[in-house]
């Protein structure tokens, strides 16, 4: 039987990055961007480009560089708003843009201030407006969750009369219950008058805990989209999370009925690449993506998983690309081997320059570890792209003291734009003694917020990947670093935060 299409948005850049402490730079939206279309998401929601010049500008970038996803910008129902989202995604092979207005009575009376008549004058001038663009227009009644479905319907006949194709159905605070929020799809579905004429999505969100109950429900009561983000990031407790809604449909088709295009083996990379970006790590029980996701503990459990996979796994782990710990490459590796294993992991590195900085990064990395996983060359990468953005500062060495009953001193040596500069600290452990030492040679003053190390691989000799969070003037950045020796990844990921906050920095006072 022919299964319906489901559609994947994607959220990760925009409702995503509204995580506090999620931002990411341009280069990082395009990295994320680039591996959503290695995934086969249908359509990237890339950020909202009238927020700032900053998201104009990552949006522009994402536009231009995805060639088999649609791109999307978000707008608010203003004729600026939606103008700035036009031009923003001019570059793009397929563009949509996604206009939304609040519906419920408490957004329109406290936060717009204006009545329901307006706002659904609004709504279709807004799509209107969007048309100009494109003709590929979402729209969404924001807080639909807690609207009148009698409103609900006369906005959204109104704006499909208008010229939107996709109508988004928000649970914009997480306060549907799964029986109510498909209830309330399949009603809008059989009471709008031209509904057959709109694909019908949902966006739900997590405050409950409920955000991929609610938007399968909506699947099965007719929605044919489904707006999520990798890990479940999002604004407060976040989105329904696209591994679980996509693997859901997947294992259950019997119960879905509809199929995504999904190439699922493609979700860990993603994953691991959105948490060490955004320094949101993945809990270890997480669904699909946590690290227990498919250990399995009990002695039955493991007795029955031997004698036959399927008594206690559902899924494969290698189908949505947790792999084997397979060695892969190693020191007498050449550049062939390197290069057609990055292919196979879809990992293009867009010049010979690129591609010869990483096989020498790779090289000193197979003199320090035997082994070489499919993890550590997708870090190696991820490291390597980390490295090249803004770098004012540059690791030259480090070296680290630390013995028991002795204080931990560290002696670092950066390159600060070309020109060597050493400091020496001592610290309540290496780590922190190698953070003071290059602040004092930096002296950024910045506030360090979150420091994580996540293993890539297993072993003692596995590389530490690792995301320091600082913030400085109300403005947050990630930095990673990945290497054999914790302390060097640290120091690694410490500047890569500081070269990041500069940028940030002259971007916010752009010398003229
Ligand atoms: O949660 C929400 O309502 C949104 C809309 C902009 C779709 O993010
Ligand atoms: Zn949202």
């Amino acid at each position: 039987m022919k299964q319906d299409h489901l559609i994947i948005f994607d959220t990760t850049l925009r409702d995503g990055e509204q995580s506090p402490g999620a931002s990411m730079t341009r280069e990082e939206k395009v990295r994320i961007a680039r591996q959503l279309e290695r995934m086969r998401v249908d359509v990237i929601e890339a950020g909202f480009p009238a927020a700032s010049n900053g998201d104009f500008e990552s949006v522009k970038a994402v536009a231009d560089a995805i060639k088999d996803s649609t791109v999307c910008g978000l707008a608010r129902a203003l004729e600026r708003d939606i103008q700035r989202a036009g031009e923003a995604l001019r570059g793009a092979r397929s563009a949509r843009i996604h206009t939304f207005i609040a519906t419920s009575a408490i957004h329109m009376e406290k936060k717009l201030r204006m009545s329901p008549d307006q706002v659904i004058e609004q709504a279709v001038k807004a799509v209107k407006w969007a048309r100009q663009y494109t003709d590929n227009v979402e729209f969404s009644p924001e807080d639909a969750g807690r609207s009148d479905p009698d409103f609900l319907c006369r906005v959204l006949e109104a704006v499909i009369d208008a010229g939107a194709g996709t109508l988004n159905i928000p649970d914009t605070v997480g306060y549907s219950m799964p029986g109510q929020f498909g209830e309330l799809i399949r009603d809008l579905r059989n009471r709008i008058p031209n509904a057959d004429k709109a694909v019908f999505s949902v966006h739900c969100h997590n405050d409950l805990g409920l955000a991929v109950a609610n938007s399968l429900a909506a699947v099965l009561n007719g929605a044919r989209q489904v707006e999520c983000t990798i890990n479940g990031l999002g604004e407060r407790a976040g989105n329904a999370a696209l591994e679980e809604v996509v693997m859901a449909v997947r294992t259950r088709q019997d119960v879905f009925g509809c199929e995504t295009r999904i190439d699922a083996t493609q979700i860990m990379p993603a994953s691991r690449l959105v948490s060490g970006i955004t320094g949101f790590a993945v809990q270890p029980n997480k669904a699909i993506v946590g690290a227990n996701a498919f250990a399995h503990e009990s002695g039955i459990h493991q007795d029955g998983v031997l004698k036959h996979r399927e008594t206690y796994e559902i899924m494969r782990a290698e189908d949505v690309g947790w792999s084997a710990n397979k060695m892969v490459l190693g020191k007498h590796s050449g550049r062939n081997a390197f290069r057609t294993r990055l292919t196979e992991l879809g990992i293009e590195l867009g010049s010979e320059e690129a591609l010869n900085a990483a096989f020498a990064r790779f090289k000193e990395l197979a003199d320090k570890k035997h082994d070489i996983f499919d993890e550590d060359l997708q870090a190696l990468v991820s490291d390597e792209a980390a490295a090249n953005t803004l770098e004012l500062f540059k690791l030259v060495s480090l070296k680290v003291c630390s013995e028991t009953g002795e204080i931990p001193s560290a002696r670092v040596v950066i390159a600060e734009n070309g020109l060597e500069k050493d400091g020496s600290a001592i610290g309540s452990g290496p780590v922190d003694a190698a953070f003071r030492a290059l602040e004092s040679i930096v002296n950024s003053g910045a506030e360090l917020q979150l420091y994580s190390v996540n293993n890539i691989t297993t072993g003692t000799d596995a590389q530490g990947e690792v995301t320091v969070r600082l913030s400085k003037g109300g403005r947050i950045v990630n930095g990673q670093g990945s290497d054999t020796d914790i302390v060097v990844a640290s120091a690694k990921a410490y500047l890569h935060a500081l070269n990041k906050l500069h940028s940030k920095l002259e971007r916010a006072h752009p010398q003229v």
